[in-house]
């Protein structure tokens, strides 16, 4: 198994995750959890730079009793030119599991196809998968439940929004998304999400998807790789922040999320961020709580 896609998991798998990731936060601490990885090892290869998911994970391993080793995408040989199916096969010799932050989901996609150990995709320009293990996660301990729930995404159509349309599709919630024209979500992500029962409204309006929602999600609006288009991107994107005026749409005990890192005054404001609706630290940690139970499942 590999958590390339949050649609590797099925409804019941995502719930089960949940459910192990709510009782290690419960029982963070408890000395039984020292020995659920002892002796296993991860390799987390990063591409692209990171806080969350590195520590998350480099945490994780350690507190389950594990051990992970950070590798720069430019300090491995993948860097000098040795191929993706070579380092696959060689690290699925020495560690359990393998964990990738990359730049194309091609090469997260090449590492499961010749890995002979599981692959956690730790963020791929396409889809982040931990990152929405974690927001369910709060979404769930907020409201108590999933399905139903009205999740509204304003701002760009990227990796995390991808990955928020199949969870929401899998988990039977109510999501709509509003970007500018031209930055909406994949489209091949969207026909997934309608094949696995849950169709998404795609609007121009931030004040339609807002309306009535309990979840309103952003993202910055120029990802890690964008960086090229950051003018086009902050010229388009304007009537897309998060602030106080577009959370007034929202219903009365909607929260804000947020995946970080958040750039303050562009995708939202620091009212909201700062503001009783944010969930966003709670968000962030359980990145922690959830990724322990991912590498439970797949590495034990
Ligand atoms: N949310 C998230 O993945 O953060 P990092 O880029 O810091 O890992
Ligand atoms: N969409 C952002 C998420 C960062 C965690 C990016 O890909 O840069």
């Amino acid at each position: 198994m590999n958590l390339i896609s949050i649609a590797d998991l099925s409804a019941e798998g995502i719930l089960e995750v949940l459910d192990r990731a709510d009782e290690l936060k419960e029982r963070r601490g408890d000395p039984a959890f020292r020995s659920v990885l002892a002796g296993k090892s991860l390799a987390a290869i990063f591409e692209k730079p990171s806080t969350r998911t590195r520590v998350s994970l480099e945490v994780a391993m350690t507190d389950l009793g594990g051990h992970a080793l950070y590798l720069s995408g430019k300090d491995l040989q993948l860097g000098r030119g040795e191929t993706i199916p070579d380092t696959a096969r060689v690290l699925s010799r020495f560690v359990h599991g393998i964990a990738a932050r990359v730049r194309s989901h091609s090469t997260i996609v090449e590492l499961g196809r010749h890995s002979a150990v599981p692959v956690i995709n730790a963020l791929s320009d396409l889809e982040h998968p931990c990152q929405i293990l974690a927001d369910l996660m709060t979404m769930r301990e907020r409201f108590g439940r999933l399905s139903g729930l009205k999740v509204a995404w304003v701002g760009d159509g990227n990796n995390v929004c991808n990955s928020t349309i199949l969870a929401s599709a899998l988990m039977g919630m109510e999501m709509r998304v509003a970007s500018p024209p031209g930055y909406g979500p994949n489209r091949k992500i969207l026909d997934l999400a309608e094949s696995l029962g849950g169709g998404v409204a795609v609007v121009a309006d931030p004040a339609e998807a807002v309306c009535g929602a309990e979840v309103v999600s952003t993202d910055t609006w120029i990802s890690m790789g964008d960086e090229a288009e950051a003018a086009e991107r902050l010229a388009a994107f304007g009537p897309y922040q998060v602030n106080s005026d577009l959370l007034a749409h929202a219903k009365p005990e909607a929260i804000v999320m947020h995946c970080l890192p958040a750039h303050r005054g562009q995708e939202i404001t620091d009212e909201v961020m700062d503001g009783p609706s944010s969930a966003i630290l709670d968000q962030s940690e359980n990145r922690l709580h959830s990724v322990k139970a991912v590498l439970e499942w797949l590495l034990v």
